[in-house]
C-alpha cells in the first residue's frame, strides 16, 4: 500500500473514533461496545507503530480524553461563587479601602490575608458529617456543574476529615491546578496549565482525570453550618489541620503600605513557583467586617486581586480592522504576527480606540512593543520607530461605519467639557449589521438570558442564515432547516428547543441588562429592577419617558438617565420590550419577603453614627424592607440621624410617620 493509501486510511480511522467519542462523552449515547471501540483504538495505534509518519497531535496516543463533556448533572450553589474585582497598582488599592471605610462609614482599622492567586480553576467540596459528598465547578456562579467523581481522583482533597470540631456541614473552596513541571508532558494537548486543569476536570470518565496530576489548594469557604471562624486566617490555619494544602506564601498583612511591599517582592519571585500566579488576592481578615460589606452583583466588597504586570513581546502590525461593538462603538484592532505571550499565542490587539492610535501614532507595518496581562486584552505599549519603514503613511480612521456605512461622530462631554476618544456609529441598533449581532450576542449571554447552546458562534451562524434579526427571532425559530444545516442534528436541536424554553423565565435584572443599554450593567439593572418591582412598570416609565424617577436611586445618575432616553428614543426599542413581554416570563427580582421589615418602609435623614446608609439600607433590604427617597403616607419610620433635615421632619410629624434614630432601628432588627 503506498504511504498516501495508508494516510487514508488511518485518517478514516481517526475520524471514526472521534465520533464514537463524541458519541461517548459529550452526547452520552456510544453506539459500539467498549470493546469494538478499544479494537478501533488499537488499529489506528498499530498503523502508528508501524508508520511513524502517521504520528500527530490528533493520534490517541496524544490526546488525553476527548473534549470536555457538556453533560454534568447541574448544582445550585448555596452560596454564590463569585469573581475578584481587579487592582493593578496602589491607586486602586486605595480606591477600594476609601470604599470600604465610606461603606462601613468607620476608621475602622483591619488587617488584610494575603493569598496568591492561582490561575487554576475554582471548585467547590461540600463535606456532610465528614465526607466529601459533593465536588462542584463554578459554572456561572450560580450554577455549578457536579464533578464530585473527578475531584475526588485528586490527592491534596481529603474525602473523610477526622478531626474533632470539624462542622457538621462546610464547603470548602480552593482551586484545582496542575503544576508547571507537569504540565510539561501535556503541552500538546492544551494551550495552557490553566486550560489543562479545566478540561481534564471536565472529563466524563473519572480514569481519564486521573491521567493528568491535579493539585487543590484551599483558601476560602461557602455554606457553614454555625460557622465558628471569626477571622479568615484562623480558618486557613484550621484547614491545615483538617488535611487540606493551604498557600505556604499566604501572609496577615497591616495596610496597604505593607500589601504593596509584598506584593513587589513576590512578583519578582513568582517565576520560581511551581505553578502559574497572576496576582495576590487581598481579603479583609475579620468575618464579621466582611459579613457587613456583604458583595455588588459580582464580587466582594471585601476582597480585591491585586494583578502582576503583564508579560510582554516584540511583534508586527499586518492590519488594523475597526470591530463595530454592540454601542456602536468603532474599535480599532490590530491583527499583529503570532507571538506567544507567558504561554498564550496573541495574534489580535486592541488598539483602543481612534485618539490611542493617533497619540502612540501606529501604522500598518509599525514594529510594536505588546503587553499581556491575565485576562485583559493584549494592548501596544510603544511602536518602535527607529524600525520604521519611512514611507509608511499614518492610519487614518474611518469616518464612516464599516458595517452600515452610517456617519460617525464622537460624543461631547458637558461635564468634562471634551470629546470623547471613542468613535461610533450612528445607527440606531437593529439598523447596523454589525450593532445587531453584538446585540443579540449579549442578550443570549451569561448574564442576561443565559441561553445554553446558544453561543456566540450560534449567533453569528442564524444571523447568516437569516434566522435571527432580533432578540424575539430566537423564540419563534425555524428549528426543521436549523435540523438541516451542518454540526445539527435531531439531539442538538431538542437541546437548543428546550434551552430556549428554560430560557424564559427570567428575572427583571437580568431583562433590563439584556437590553444591552449602555450604562447599564448587571449593578444599575438590579438597582432599576429593586426599585421598579415589576416589567409592568418598566413598560410605563419607558413610555412616559419618565426616567428622571430612577435619579432616586442610590448609583444612578445623569449619564444613565441620558442613556435610557437615548436608548427609548427610538420605538423599535420599545417594540422589542413590549414583544419580549409577551413572549418570555420577566419575573419580579427575588428578595427575602418574610424577612421582619415586610412590607415595612423607610426613609433616612441626616447622619448615621459608626454606619454608611448604603450599609443600613442593605440592612433594610436584607430583611425585606423598602427605602423611600420622598416622604410620603405610605411611609413607615424616618430613620433621625445627626442633623436631620427640619422640612422632613414636619412632614413626617404631620402625616403621623414614626420617626425613629438609628439605635431604634438596630433595635428593631435585634
Ligand atoms: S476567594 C468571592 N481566594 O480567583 C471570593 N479566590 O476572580 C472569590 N482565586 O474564581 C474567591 N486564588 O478561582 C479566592 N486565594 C484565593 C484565590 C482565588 C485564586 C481565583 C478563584 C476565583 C477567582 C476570582
Amino acid at each position: 500500500m503506498s504511504n498516501e493509501n495508508i494516510k487514508k486510511q488511518y485518517n478514516l480511522k481517526i475520524k471514526e473514533l472521534d465520533k464514537h467519542n463524541k458519541l461517548y462523552y459529550n452526547d452520552s449515547k456510544p453506539i459500539i461496545s467498549d470493546s469494538k471501540y478499544d479494537k478501533l483504538k488499537n488499529e489506528i495505534l498499530d498503523l502508528e507503530k508501524k508508520h511513524k509518519f502517521l504520528r500527530n497531535k490528533k493520534s490517541p496516543s496524544k490526546k488525553v480524553g476527548y473534549k470536555s463533556s457538556k453533560s454534568f448533572e447541574k448544582y445550585l450553589h448555596k452560596v454564590p461563587m463569585l469573581s475578584l474585582s481587579n487592582a493593578f497598582n496602589e491607586e486602586d488599592l486605595k480606591n477600594f479601602e476609601k470604599k470600604i471605610v465610606n461603606f462601613l462609614n468607620k476608621n475602622l482599622r483591619f488587617d488584610y490575608s494575603v493569598e496568591p492567586k492561582i490561575d487554576g480553576i475554582s471548585a467547590s467540596l461540600t463535606y456532610k458529617n465528614k465526607k466529601l459528598t459533593y465536588g462542584v465547578s463554578r459554572g456561572d456562579g450560580k450554577v455549578g456543574e457536579i464533578i464530585t467523581e473527578n475531584l475526588k481522583t485528586i490527592k491534596d482533597i481529603p474525602q473523610i476529615i477526622n478531626y474533632p470540631n470539624f462542622p457538621d456541614e462546610i464547603e470548602i473552596r480552593g482551586e484545582v491546578f496542575i503544576k508547571k513541571n507537569d504540565f510539561l508532558k501535556f503541552q500538546n494537548d492544551f494551550a495552557n496549565p490553566r486550560n489543562a486543569a479545566s478540561g481534564t476536570l471536565r472529563q466524563k470518565d473519572p480514569n481519564e482525570t486521573k491521567k493528568i496530576p491535579l493539585n487543590f489548594i484551599a483558601y476560602t469557604f461557602g455554606y457553614v453550618k454555625n460557622n465558628p471562624f471569626k477571622f479568615q486566617s484562623d480558618y486557613l490555619n484550621e484547614l491545615k489541620n483538617w488535611g487540606f494544602k493551604i498557600n505556604k506564601n499566604n501572609r496577615l498583612l497591616p495596610n496597604i503600605k505593607e500589601l504593596v511591599k509584598f506584593h513587589k517582592k513576590f512578583e519578582d519571585t513568582r517565576f520560581d513557583l511551581d505553578y502559574d500566579v497572576d496576582g495576590l488576592v487581598y481579603k479583609i481578615n475579620d468575618l464579621e467586617l466582611q459579613n457587613r460589606l456583604g458583595f455588588t452583583s459580582n464580587a466582594p466588597r471585601w476582597a480585591i486581586a491585586h494583578k502582576f504586570s503583564a508579560d510582554s513581546a516584540t511583534t508586527k502590525i499586518l492590519n488594523i480592522e475597526i470591530q463595530v461593538g454592540r454601542t456602536g462603538a468603532l474599535t480599532p484592532v490590530a491583527k499583529v504576527e503570532p507571538v506567544n505571550i507567558g504561554g498564550v499565542v496573541v495574534s489580535n490587539v486592541t488598539l483602543h480606540n481612534e485618539d490611542e492610535i493617533v497619540r502612540k501614532d501606529i501604522r500598518v507595518e509599525d514594529v510594536v512593543k505588546i503587553e499581556r496581562a491575565g485576562d485583559v486584552i493584549p494592548h501596544v505599549i510603544a511602536v518602535d520607530k527607529s524600525k520604521r519603514n519611512k514611507n509608511l503613511d499614518r492610519f487614518i480612521f474611518p469616518t464612516k461605519c464599516p458595517s452600515c456605512g452610517s456617519d460617525t461622530f464622537k460624543e461631547y462631554n458637558e461635564i468634562t467639557k471634551k470629546y470623547d476618544a471613542v468613535r461610533r456609529c450612528n445607527n440606531d441598533g437593529y439598523g447596523c449589521e454589525r450593532i445587531a449581532i453584538e446585540k443579540m450576542k449579549h442578550f443570549i449571554s451569561k448574564e442576561a438570558l443565559n441561553i445554553e447552546g446558544f453561543g456566540k458562534k450560534v449567533v453569528e451562524k442564524f444571523w447568516n442564515l437569516k434566522l435571527i434579526k432580533k432578540p424575539q427571532d430566537i423564540f419563534n425559530l425555524n428549528f426543521k432547516r436549523i435540523e438541516n444545516q451542518e454540526g445539527w442534528g435531531k439531539l442538538s436541536v431538542s437541546n437548543l428547543k428546550n434551552s430556549i424554553e428554560n430560557s424564559k423565565k427570567v428575572s427583571l435584572k437580568r431583562f433590563i441588562y439584556s437590553l444591552g443599554i449602555r450604562h447599564i450593567g448587571i449593578e444599575n439593572s438590579k438597582l432599576i429592577s429593586e426599585n421598579i418591582k415589576n416589567i409592568s412598570n418598566l413598560i410605563i416609565i419607558i413610555k412616559k419617558k419618565k426616567f428622571e424617577k430612577f435619579l432616586n436611586i442610590d448609583g444612578i445618575g445623569e449619564t444613565q438617565i441620558k442613556s435610557l432616553k437615548n436608548f427609548f428614543s427610538i420605538q423599535s426599542n420599545i417594540n422589542i420590550v413590549e414583544e419580549l413581554n409577551s413572549i418570555l416570563k420577566i419575573q419580579s427580582e427575588e428578595v427575602n419577603k418574610n424577612g421582619i421589615f415586610r412590607n415595612k418602609k423607610f426613609m433616612f435623614t441626616g447622619k448615621l453614627n459608626g454606619l454608611s446608609r448604603a450599609e443600613a439600607k442593605s440592612l433594610i433590604e436584607k430583611n425585606s424592607g423598602v427605602t423611600l427617597s420622598n416622604v410620603g403616607k405610605n411611609l413607615d419610620y424616618l430613620i433621625a440621624g445627626d442633623k436631620p433635615t427640619k422640612r422632613k421632619i414636619d412632614q413626617a410629624r404631620s402625616l403621623g410617620i414614626k420617626i425613629i434614630s438609628q439605635e431604634e432601628l438596630i433595635k428593631l432588627l435585634n
